[in-house]
This record gives structure tokens, sequence and C-alpha cells, in this order.
């Protein structure tokens, strides 16, 4: 039973609903055009770091003749994915040693996960699994847009909440997140030095407004819970992490600050005084060819 990454790094709210934007169908076809697979052969698909699932989830969408399989070394994750998402296998497993033969898949994917993971390893894994002529593709963060709406400010007593946190933590030297950073040129060249051909790549662009009028209600108020649980994923691992070095009334006071500018946030929104607030991600895809 592993669960590092959604205990101390990154909550399954966190991972699930903030991908779920990010792929809806409203910006999914930019990445499909960046994919270039045939959505009406019949292939196979492996996604690695899968999280709680929710690539997997839009690319059962996108591609229905699919078989799709989501690995990942956080049980949680896992167990949320195979109890949440449809028309996909997931199962436990390292990125670095592949449970799977040689030569067994058409496509590999991931998303934000070779920052994390060794190259050579990350690489090398992908080019065995893939058949001859297969498709590998990294999806990577890059630096996006983010400007919060006024009413979700941070006041004093969390200003300093956050501050004493960010000085004890250190969960991302402990648990080697992103340890193996790549520019928008070493990632490509990664990928040639590793063995994969007629290496492409671009850009797709998630704009997340929930106060612009082009998003159903449903939708933006998704955006707005996204805010509201990132939020409390982050408090929620700060206290796995650092416990007593905060008292049980400090954790409890900004959990109900918390609740209490989202609260806020939804009524105006629901009265229409709209605030702007804005997180626009924008996706780097790498796309080579195991030859
Ligand atoms: C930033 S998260 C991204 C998760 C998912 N791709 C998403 O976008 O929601 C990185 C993921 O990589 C997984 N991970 C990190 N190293 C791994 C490894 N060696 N093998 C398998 N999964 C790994 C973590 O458990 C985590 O789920």
């Amino acid at each position: 039973m592993n669960t590092v990454w959604s205990d101390y790094v990154q909550g399954i709210n966190t991972l699930y609903l903030s991908r779920k934007n990010r792929f809806d169908e409203v910006f999914f076809d930019s990445f499909l055009k960046l994919f270039r697979l045939d959505a009406d052969r019949e292939f196979t698909i492996l996604e690695i770091g899968c999280g709680p699932g929710a690539l997997c989830e839009a690319l059962r969408r996108a591609y229905p003749k699919t078989h799709i399989c989501g690995i990942d070394r956080d049980s949680a994750f896992i167990d949320y994915a195979q109890k949440h998402i449809s028309g996909a296998n997931f199962m436990e497993g390292d990125a670095t040693q592949l449970p799977f033969g040689d030569e067994s898949f058409d496509v590999t994917i991931s998303n934000t996960v070779s920052e994390h993971v060794e190259p050579t390893a990350f690489f090398g894994e992908q080019r065995r699994v893939l058949k001859k002529g297969g498709v590998c593709l990294v999806l990577s963060a890059r630096k996006g847009i983010r400007v919060q709406a006024p009413c979700l400010t941070n006041d004093e007593a969390e200003e300093a909440f956050w501050r004493k946190a960010a000085e004890l933590d250190d969960s991302f030297e402990k648990y080697a997140v992103c340890r193996y950073p790549m520019n928008e040129s070493e990632l490509p060249r990664a990928m040639e030095k590793y063995g994969f051909c007629d290496v492409h790549t671009g850009y797709a662009v998630s704009d997340l407004t929930p106060d612009d009028p082009k998003y159903s209600r449903p939708f933006a108020l998704q955006m707005l819970e996204t805010l509201r649980q990132d939020e409390l994923d982050a408090l929620f691992g700060a206290q796995r992490t650092l416990g007593e070095h905060f008292t049980k009334d400090e954790y409890a006071a900004i959990e109900k600050r918390i609740n209490e500018k989202h609260d806020l946030r939804k009524k105006l929104f629901d009265q229409g005084q709209k605030q702007w607030d804005t997180a626009v991600s924008l996706t780097m895809v790498v796309r080579g060819i195991r030859p």
C-alpha cells in the first residue's frame, strides 16, 4: 500500500478535478489534434502515472474503440480510478519497471509525470512496451496564467499559516517530486535521445474563467469547486505532513476560512457579480514514434 503521493504531494480531489477541467470536452479537441490518433481504429493505450484517472476518462470519450490501461504507484489513486472511471483498467505499478511484455501497446501517454521519473527508465520502458510504429505522447504542464478572485485573497492568519507551513514542509525534496524537470527544448531532445523518431511538439490551452458566459453554469460551478478543493487538499496535506506544528484549532480555523471564502465566491457568482478570476493552463504535448 503506497499512498505517499496522495497523502503528501497532491490529493485525489486536487488532481482529479483540475484534470477533469483541463481535459473537458470544451478544450480536448486541441489535445486530440496534437495526439493525431485514428479514432476509428481499435488500439491499445497505456497511461503512465495516471493518478485518479481523469485523462483516461477523457481518452475513453474521444476513442471509444480503444483498450485503455492506467498505471500508477499510488494505491489511493488506483482505488479511486477503479471505483469511479468506467471503460478503462487501472493497476498499481512502477513506471520504471512496467509490468508488461515487450511491444504490448500502440500508444503510451503521460501527463505531468516525466519530471518525476528518471528519464532513462521513463523513456526506456515506454520504448520497450510500445509496438514498432507505436506513439509515445508526453504531456507536460508549462507556465500558465493564474489570477485569483479578490474575494479569495488570504487574510493575515492564512498568510502566516502558509508561510510557516512552507518553511517546515520538505515533502517535495523528501518524495523526489520534480527531480527531473525539462524545459521546452530539453523534453523533445530527450525523447529523441532515448530512441524515438519523428518527434513533434505542440501546445494546448485550457482557459478556466468561471465568469465567462461561454461556459455552462455546471462547468463554471465545477471550476469554482475545484478551487475550493484545491485549497482544502493543501490544508489536509499540510496537516498530515506537519501534524503538531499547529494546533487542532489552528487547522480548524483555516478550514473554516477557506470554506467561507469559497461560499462567498459562489454567492457572488450566483448574483452575477463577476470576479473574472482565471486559470489558464498551457500543456506541452511531445509526440514521438517508436522505430
Ligand atoms: C503530478 S501527478 C500526475 C497524475 C496524473 N497524470 C494527472 O495528471 O492527474 C504525478 C503522478 O505520477 C505518479 N508517479 C510518480 N512516480 C511514479 C513511478 N515511478 N511509477 C508510477 N507512477 C509514478 C504519482 O503517483 C502521481 O500520480
